[in-house]
């Protein structure tokens, strides 16, 4: 690669921070956009600087050409680890917020990064609680065969096995969620200063 004299480490002491991605993974419904978006707004609050990827913003814009077969879902991770990556070398605090459902692409992106770079959070939403929640009705539609390949029903989902933080949406509130995930980043040292 072509030497850059402004480089990331740079960039990051500008912002006085410590880049990193924390990456969400859960089903659809367990809560990941809602306790992401909490977390970037507390970080926020705090001065650093952040930047949230998700489906809103992803799936409607450079992802659109893809869908929800297993090789769109692997392309859509990919694209979204190579983004956070860039992110990571701007000096950004990334949060991603995609089911993510196969192991081997949320080890893929953490394999882009350093070591200390990334945190996988593991929203752990049992599936009869995701369905019941069903806010967006794609659940049902799921189940009365309208949408195929919908994760959890005809589509997989691998839960972590050993995540480095896990969040138990059912005891614990959204707000409680991000709350404990910042106290989390920083007892891990991973903001910075
Ligand atoms: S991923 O599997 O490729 O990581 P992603 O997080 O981008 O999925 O998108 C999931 C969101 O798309 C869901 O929360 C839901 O709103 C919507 N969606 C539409 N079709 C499906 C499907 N077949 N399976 C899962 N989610 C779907």
């Amino acid at each position: 690669m072509q030497h850059v004299d402004v480089d990331k480490t740079a960039r990051a002491a500008l912002k006085h921070q410590k880049p990193c991605v924390l990456w969400f993974t859960g089903l659809s419904g367990a809560g990941k956009s809602t306790v992401a978006n909490l977390v970037e707004k507390k970080l926020h609050a705090q001065g650093y600087h952040t930047y949230l990827l998700d489906g809103d913003n992803v799936r409607h814009g450079l992802n659109k050409d893809l869908g929800f077969t297993e090789a769109d879902r692997v392309e859509n991770i990919r694209r979204v680890a190579e983004v956070a990556k860039l992110m990571v070398d701007a000096g950004l605090i990334v949060i991603t917020a995609f089911i993510s459902p196969f192991r081997a692409e949320r080890q893929m992106a953490r394999s882009l990064v350093a070591e200390d770079e990334f945190l996988e959070v593991f929203i752990d939403t049992p599936l009869e609680v995701a369905e019941g929640r069903d806010a967006k009705g794609l659940y049902k539609k799921a189940r009365r065969g309208e949408l195929k390949n919908f994760t959890g029903i005809d589509s997989p989902y691998e839960a972590p096995e050993a995540p480095d933080v896990r969040i138990n949406t059912v005891t614990m509130s959204a707000d409680e969620a991000a709350t404990y995930l910042v106290l989390e980043l920083q007892r891990r040292g991973g903001l910075g200063d």
